[in-house]
């Protein structure tokens, strides 16, 4: 059977995507450089499906090391989750991140093309559309206007990918824009584990909850909302990893294009709101302060996710709830 190439497949997204890869019968390689994930996530990934998948530790950036992936696979489409992906530290390390996830990327595509290889999946953001007009957003909302290296990293993937499919039209490509991924594998087993301090907001919760920090800063409460905190529409983590696999049905179907979607639920949530449903869900108090607004922050983000619905036949199906019990069960199964 022709093999999935996951590139980045030990992070967050990725070691959720390879579990619903394999549980639908898709055999898997992985590569990975641990750049932000621990070996470990391999074994967990085999612990929930029962499959084995092959494994490569190497830079997906590294030309003979990728070629080498392919000289011993049959590769029929790629999900690139390799990548930088913390806004503050791009600010920090824009060479880092426009090399690593833009050099990188077109290392991989090139390598693609020369094996004949030209299904790809692309996880984009919806920090590509900038400071949004208009909530919700659709797919055809103006992008641009991003603020950081990070976000212009994907924005420029997503233009390279426009190009290429312009040059040459047997590629088959998808652009999945997420907006806010949150929750864990309901196993406990795999799920988020930044480096340092989190910046992003469950992440923060689940460790103020556990007692590790002291309490939330909540970036402002003066914001055009409902009760004047930020909105954004988090998704689970499955639900997204799903959404890949409704992509790649597609990408197996015989029609060829480049199409975009935007992965979200369609429902904003304040970050009070996501306080409170923490509390509820998990009976873990969540001390908090208003502070400043955070530079660069927008008030309100939430997708239009039909189009997806339509197309892939995909929704997300879990609700808050249970988004937040699963993150904080990653979290007391692992301190
Ligand atoms: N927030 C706080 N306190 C915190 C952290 C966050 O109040 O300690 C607030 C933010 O101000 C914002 C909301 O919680 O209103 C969500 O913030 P996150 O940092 O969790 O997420 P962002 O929406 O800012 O950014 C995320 C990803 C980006 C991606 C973007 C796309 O981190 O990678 O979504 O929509 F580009």
């Amino acid at each position: 059977m022709k093999k999935i190439l996951v590139t980045g497949g030990t992070g967050y997204i990725g070691s959720h995507t390879v579990v619903e890869l394999l549980n639908s019968g898709r055999e898997v390689v992985i590569i990975d450089n641990f750049a932000n994930s621990k070996p470990e996530v391999l074994e967990r990934i085999k612990k929930i499906t029962n499959k084995d998948f092959k494994f490569y530790e190497i830079d997906y950036s590294n030309r003979e090391d990728l070629e080498k992936v392919f000289e011993e696979n049959e590769i029929d489409a790629v999900i690139n989750f390799a990548g930088y992906k913390a806004v503050g530290e791009s600010v920090q390390k824009p060479l880092e991140y426009y090399s690593n996830n833009i050099s990188g990327c077109l290392v991989l595509l090139q390598t693609m093309k020369k094996y004949g290889c030209k299904k790809f999946i692309f996880s984009s953001s919806a920090t590509v559309y900038g400071d949004p007009e208009v909530v919700p957003l659709t797919e055809d909302c103006k992008i641009g206007g991003t603020t950081n290296p990070y976000g212009n990293t994907k924005l420029f993937i997503e233009k390279i990918l426009q190009d290429l499919y312009i040059s040459d039209n047997s590629w088959d490509i998808c652009i999945l824009r997420y907006f806010n991924p949150v929750g864990a594998h309901e196993s406990g087993l795999i799920g988020e584990e930044p480096q340092g301090i989190p910046n992003n907001l469950m992440p923060y919760i689940v460790r103020v909850a556990s007692g590790e920090l002291k309490e939330l800063s909540v970036f402002g409460n003066d914001y055009d909302t409902h009760d004047g905190t930020g909105v954004r529409d988090y998704i689970h983590v499955v639900d997204l990893a799903k959404g890949h696999i409704s992509a790649l049905n597609k990408l197996d179907k015989e029609e060829k294009g480049i199409f975009v979607y935007n992965l979200g639920t369609g429902i904003g949530y304040s970050v009070l709101d996501i306080v409170n449903a923490f509390e509820k869900s998990t009976g873990k108090k969540v001390p908090y302060k208003i502070t400043q607004r955070r530079p660069g922050d927008i008030a309100k983000a939430y997708s239009d996710a039909k189009k997806a619905k339509k197309e892939l036949g995909w929704e997300a199906k879990k609700n808050l709830e249970d988004m937040c019990r699963d993150s904080w069960k990653y979290i007391e199964n692992n301190l």
